[in-house]
């Protein structure tokens, strides 16, 4: 790779010295967060790798990382045209695809906005704030009502497996209008394929770099095609359903909202972008598989939290029970009124990073950053993981922690010390379900730890090394569940 004439004035990019065809590829390594990490300390916070014959900028520190997709945000919004990204959405993802900048504006707006009324926006229900609230409420409590069931026929339960299908239920009924029973095969062989999925998405995947490698024998890549179109099918047959019944005066859900969009034909009237009706209505995918992925990767990553921390978990409880009590269902409002639960989020997100990434950024021109020079083009990896573990911004970033977070009397959460984690990226690109992401997490662990205690199996040792990809998962693992006693004592 020929490297750009650097512009005078500017310096040219530091980095380890990469060997013929596959680059730094060796240095990568089986866990990129943790190598890539390690780098930032030997070549700072603006390096670049070259993986395969492509060279790669990695940004760590928050600094650097605001400047870049806040202060200089055009300048690194697009997305790199990857290998495997043409097969997510045929091509035609929201978040992965390199589309013009005019229409993915465009599209992120309509997405927005079709997440917007059909999540925040008051219910009929006047016992719920908002349809986002109802249905969490409902998946939740129908959640610990199936690990009953499964803990008193198996005595122990995988808690991905099901987590999935609750959160899955949720957004399945913001897209589609409908939910699905947590033994509906042709749902759960798709949520529960969602490893393999994020395992060839992650950032460094080597067939995206290394074009060769496309043409060996890959059964990963297979199996992420494989995915990708059981996936499309799934939606698309949804999609036909709504197109059969959808009446104008009667939007039932994103799917029919964004049909009602290619009807009236008016997209941004102030822009003169032309999406094709196909690209609109797409966006549910992006939606659907954004959606349910990463807030149970998150609330099963918390289960295993709490079985790790058994002090944690009893503290938990016992704040929900002394401000919610244990008859009735928490609410979202009540966020501030649970100091630890909020504390125990922050920190959840913090340490384990389970987005250790963003989806990798690309540059729009030739720009510059701390004084290098970055050509047009370039793909960018953010390094969230660096961030949330950086020893000059966190104490023993090690330490699963999440005092760190509360007043030195235990009643407040210090939310700027939150706002330093960062998981749901920053910017243009920032992640648009970041609301319903916390509410999620927040709602759905509420109910858990009211109304359920975890254990681990006797005898059993837990694993807590994550496996890298898009989205790290914790190993799949089995664990107790017991029920609380409803009534006080
Ligand atoms: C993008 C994190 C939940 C929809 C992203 C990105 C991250 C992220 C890191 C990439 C940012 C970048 O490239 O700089 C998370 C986390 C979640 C979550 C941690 C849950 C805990 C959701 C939900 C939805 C969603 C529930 C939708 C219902 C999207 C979309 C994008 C995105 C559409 C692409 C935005 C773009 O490229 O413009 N998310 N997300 N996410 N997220 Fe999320």
């Amino acid at each position: 790779q020929l490297r750009t004439k650097i512009p005078e004035g500017l310096l040219q990019l530091p980095g380890p010295r990469p060997l013929p065809i596959i680059g730094n590829v060796l240095e990568l390594g089986g866990s990129p967060h943790l190598s890539l990490s390690a780098m930032t300390k030997r070549y700072g916070h603006v390096y670049q790798i070259q993986i395969g014959m492509r060279p790669v900028v990695v940004l760590s520190g928050a600094g650097t990382v605001r400047q870049a997709l806040i202060k200089q945000g055009e300048d690194f919004a697009s997305r790199p045209d990857l290998y495997s990204f043409q097969f997510i959405n045929n091509g035609k993802s929201l978040a992965f695809s390199s589309d013009q900048a005019g229409v993915w504006r465009a599209r992120r707006k309509l997405a927005m906005n079709a997440l917007r009324s059909f999540s925040t926006l008051e219910g009929e229900n006047p016992a719920y704030s908002c349809v986002l609230e109802e249905q969490i409420s409902k998946e939740g409590i129908y959640l610990v009502e199936r690990l009953q069931t499964v803990m008193d026929d198996s005595g122990s339960f995988d808690p991905f497996r099901h987590i999935v299908v609750s959160v899955a239920n949720v957004i399945c009924g913001m897209c589609f209008g409908r939910r699905y029973s947590h033994d509906n095969e042709e749902l759960l062989s798709l949520v529960n394929m969602s490893d393999e999925f994020g395992q060839v998405v992650g950032s460094g995947n080597p067939a995206d770099f290394i074009p060769f490698l496309r043409f060996l024998p890959n059964n990963s890549m297979k199996t992420f095609m494989d995915i990708n179109d059981r996936f499309n099918n799934f939606i698309q047959k949804i999609v036909r359903e709504h197109y059969e019944s959808y009446d104008k005066n009667n939007i039932r859900d994103i799917t029919d909202s964004l049909i009602d969009h290619c009807e009236d034909r008016k997209l941004d009237e102030n822009s003169n972008v032309q999406v094709s009706d196909e690209k609109i209505v797409s966006i549910v995918n992006d939606l659907f598989g954004a959606g349910f992925d990463t807030i149970s990767t998150a609330l099963s990553w918390a289960v295993v939290y709490l079985v790790a921390h058994p002090e944690i978990q009893e503290r938990l409880h016992q704040e929900i029970k002394e401000t919610v009590g244990i008859e009735r269902n928490p609410h979202l409002s009540e966020r501030s009124r649970l100091p630890l639960l909020e504390a125990f989020i922050f920190e959840l997100f913090r340490h384990s990073s389970f987005l250790p990434f963003t989806i990798p950024h690309c540059t729009t021109k030739d720009t510059s950053l701390n004084g290098y020079f970055i050509p047009k083009n370039t793909c960018v990896f953010i390094n969230q993981y660096q961030v949330n573990h950086d020893p000059e911004v966190w104490k023993d970033p090690e330490i699963f922690m999440p005092e760190r977070f509360l007043s030195a009397d235990g009643t407040e959460v210090n939310k700027l010390e939150g706002e330093k984690v960062l998981i749901f990226g920053v910017g243009k690109r920032r992640c648009i379900g970041e609301a319903i992401g916390r509410a999620e997490v927040f709602l759905f662990l509420a109910i858990l730890i009211q109304r359920l205690q975890f254990h681990k199996m006797p005898g059993q040792e837990l694993d807590m090394t994550p496996q890298y990809g898009l989205t790290m998962k914790h190993k799949r693992c089995h664990l107790r569940a017991t029920l609380r006693p409803r009534e006080e004592n």
